[in-house]
């Protein structure tokens, strides 16, 4: 009989060190906050990563240690079978954590004052590393359509006739309105990228988690130009809630960009991964599919539950339904409060602690992130203390 998961239960992560939990004092200045911020999940990691990391630890050397031998097929193995991507083994590096790959490959693929380009609102790091490595950022804000958000092309030619830009970070599927793009989208963007001569980086680590009848469609499958154009990121930390493992991995089909960015990580052993990052990923990636299908339907449920609850009792908020992962974007424009009167009333008078929208960039404002990978009494609380608040 399949074995059923309790996504119901719910897990203290006070007193671990958790971002979520123990750095609401520092970061919102109250520690008694319902934690929907940081982007995990309140539910337990599965059992069949945690019993491989514990047959691990049972082992009392933690010495220097090669790659399992089964930790590059169990990769290959889940992204064709979730992705239909045939992807060679050459291709791949571990990547020690996502938002450092953006990083290692801004420094590997420009220089100070070069511009990455970057579609707001979108997760803040995209602005924060290149900023960080002294980059200019440009930004191609995307644009509301009929029922969600567009990529602006028109904008998007015109920023990239400008030479200096050479890398777009794009979210696929995108953080924070979980948008699915299209691969019509995607291979609209990279010829457009391709023609500038423009690096496509493209964050895939929500991939597994579409929602619905969704498909995610890796960008480097749409097209030559997105093949030979780009470097993605992909990783079993969001799915399998493992980020603190840190385990990631780069795909990079194109041999001349590979050959520049591989070199690169092995000449500074930025790819060699951890014992526990391989370990957990072998295991996500061999054992997970069941563990996963459950998990997508809580979210919808979950996802439903805050949607009819707004309507019925707060409808001036409405849910942006995400099209993957875990994260809600709400639209609260029609409060007409000003950001910090839109703050005040969810953290100060609701007591909750999201991430607020403007720290997504343009297109941010008036809207809010909450995360819903959480029990659903939690969500239930959460959104009572908004409206009785
Ligand atoms: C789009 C996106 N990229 C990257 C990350 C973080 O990845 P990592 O922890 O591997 O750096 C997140 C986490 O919220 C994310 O939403």
């Amino acid at each position: 009989m399949e074995k059923i998961y309790d996504f119901d239960q719910i897990i203290d992560r006070h007193g671990t060190n958790a971002l979520k939990t123990d750095a609401l004092a520092k970061r919102y200045g109250n520690a008694d906050l319902i934690p929907l911020w940081v982007a995990d999940m309140d539910f337990a990691t599965p059992d069949f990563i945690t019993d491989a990391l514990l047959a691990r630890m049972k082992h009392p050397i933690f010495g220097y240690t090669q790659n399992p031998p089964g930790f590059y097929p169990s990769i290959i193995r889940w992204l064709k079978e979730q992705h239909q991507w045939d992807v060679k083994k050459e291709w791949l590096s571990y990547i020690p954590g996502i938002v450092k790959g953006i990083g290692l490959a801004i420094n590997v693929f420009s220089n100070e004052g070069d511009k990455v380009v970057i579609q707001p609102p979108v997760y803040h790091p995209f602005r924060l590393v290149p900023q960080g490595n002294k980059r200019q950022v440009v930004y191609n804000p995307l644009k509301i359509g009929r029922d969600h958000y567009e990529m602006d092309f028109v904008q998007l030619e015109e920023i990239l006739k400008d030479e200096r830009c050479k890398i777009l970070i794009l979210s696929n599927p995108h953080n924070p309105a979980g948008v699915v793009w299209s691969s019509e989208t995607l291979a609209t963007l990279a010829d457009i990228c391709a023609r500038h001569s423009v690096l496509v980086l493209s964050d895939e680590i929500h991939a597994d988690m579409a929602l619905y009848d969704n498909r995610h469609t890796p960008f480097a499958t749409v097209s030559d130009n997105a093949a030979n154009n780009s470097i993605t990121f992909g990783a079993p930390s969001k799915t399998f809630n493992i980020a603190g493992l840190v385990s990631s991995f780069s795909i990079v089909p194109n041999d001349v960009i590979r050959l520049r960015f591989y070199s690169w990580l092995a000449a500074n052993e930025l790819n060699e991964p951890t014992i526990f990052a391989t370990i957990a990923t072998e295991a996500a990636y061999t054992h997970g599919r069941k563990w996963l299908k459950q998990l997508l339907t809580y979210l919808e449920g979950n996802i439903a539950f805050v949607e009819q609850y707004f309507k019925q009792n707060l409808p001036k908020i409405k849910v942006v339904k995400p099209q993957a992962s875990f994260l809600v974007w709400l639209d609260c424009r029609e409060l007409d409060l000003s950001h910090n009167e839109l703050v005040d009333l969810f953290v100060k008078k609701a007591g909750l602690a999201l991430n607020d929208g403007e720290m997504f960039g343009p297109g941010g404002e008036g809207f809010m992130r909450m995360n819903i990978g959480t029990p659903r009494n939690v969500l239930e609380r959460a959104c009572n203390a908004i409206v009785f608040r």
